[in-house]
């Protein structure tokens, strides 16, 4: 099943706005790792399933001096990119409806990979990986930003319900043929794949910093039916309303050379 199949259930226009949200969300810091791992202001990017766009921006606005193809195998979200792109990026963007599992695109290209939240989508990333080291250059770095379901949702005071709704999130993706672990492979799929100068860290979003609405799943108990999922949201929303409650989420940022 395809990454259409999850929008065709919310709607394209929830989606745009879900990964709206996601783009920008803590994104300052993001692109403070980048930096530090080694993504620098010049050359060629390729942004791997750049979906709406909205990363492609961030990345146009914080990088003055790069060149980006922005990628996608989603024809939708390329013509949203392309039609809502700020008119001061127009020139140092170009879009490319392509696959990550087989790239179109020639040996040696770029000299910067980036791909954000992608691969906890793919079926097979170590034929992704192998086609992101085909087409960056000799001494080109991939930065791979995603999640891992273990470190994704802790809580202050520790609470059982979040883990819970997590795990069944996890699940459900695992049966769309996605993996939400996939953030613990990473690195080792990077190292199989011959690439080296290894690195991984950590951009933490915490509610305190972020505000705790934002992290805020809107469930209305009342439309469920079943008591059981019933009490698991009351749960949660219980959480969200307490005066001083928190959350924090990681996303890892994992970085390799050619
Ligand atoms: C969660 S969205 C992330 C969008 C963007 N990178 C961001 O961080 O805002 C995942 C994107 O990956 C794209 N995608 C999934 N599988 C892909 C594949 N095999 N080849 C190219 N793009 C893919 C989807 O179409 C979607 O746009």
């Amino acid at each position: 099943m395809d990454y259409k199949e999850i929008y065709k259930q919310i709607g394209f226009k929830q989606e745009i706005e879900r990964l709206k949200k996601q783009a920008y969300f803590g994104h300052e810091k993001e692109i403070r790792m980048l930096k530090l791992l080694g993504f620098e202001d010049r050359g060629s990017v390729l942004e791997i399933g750049s979906g709406p766009g909205f990363y492609t921006s961030i990345l146009l606005d914080n990088f003055k001096e790069i060149e980006v193809t922005a990628l996608d195998y989603d024809m939708e979200f390329l013509k949203y990119a392309n039609e809502n792109m700020n008119n001061k990026h127009r020139n140092r963007v170009t879009y490319v409806k392509d696959d990550v599992n087989r790239l179109s695109l020639p040996n040696n290209r770029y000299d910067f990979v980036i791909a954000r939240f992608v691969f906890q989508h793919l079926e097979n990333p170590l034929k992704a990986i192998s086609e992101i080291y085909r087409v960056l250059k000799p001494g080109g770095k991939v930065f791979i930003i995603d999640i891992d379901s273990d470190l994704w949702g802790t809580t202050f005071p520790k609470n059982r319900t979040i883990n819970e709704i997590n795990n069944i999130i996890s699940k459900l993706q695992g049966n769309l043929k996605g993996n939400r672990e996939i953030g613990s492979m990473l690195t080792t799929i990077l190292k199989r794949s011959k690439f080296k100068s290894l690195d991984i860290e950590a951009v933490i979003n915490h509610s305190d910093i972020l505000g705790k609405e934002n992290f805020r799943v809107k469930i209305n108990s009342n439309i469920i039916e079943d008591p059981k999922i019933k009490k698991l949201i009351n749960n949660y929303n219980d959480f969200f309303d307490l005066k001083d409650s928190s959350i924090m989420m990681l996303k890892l940022f994992i970085s390799g050379e050619k």
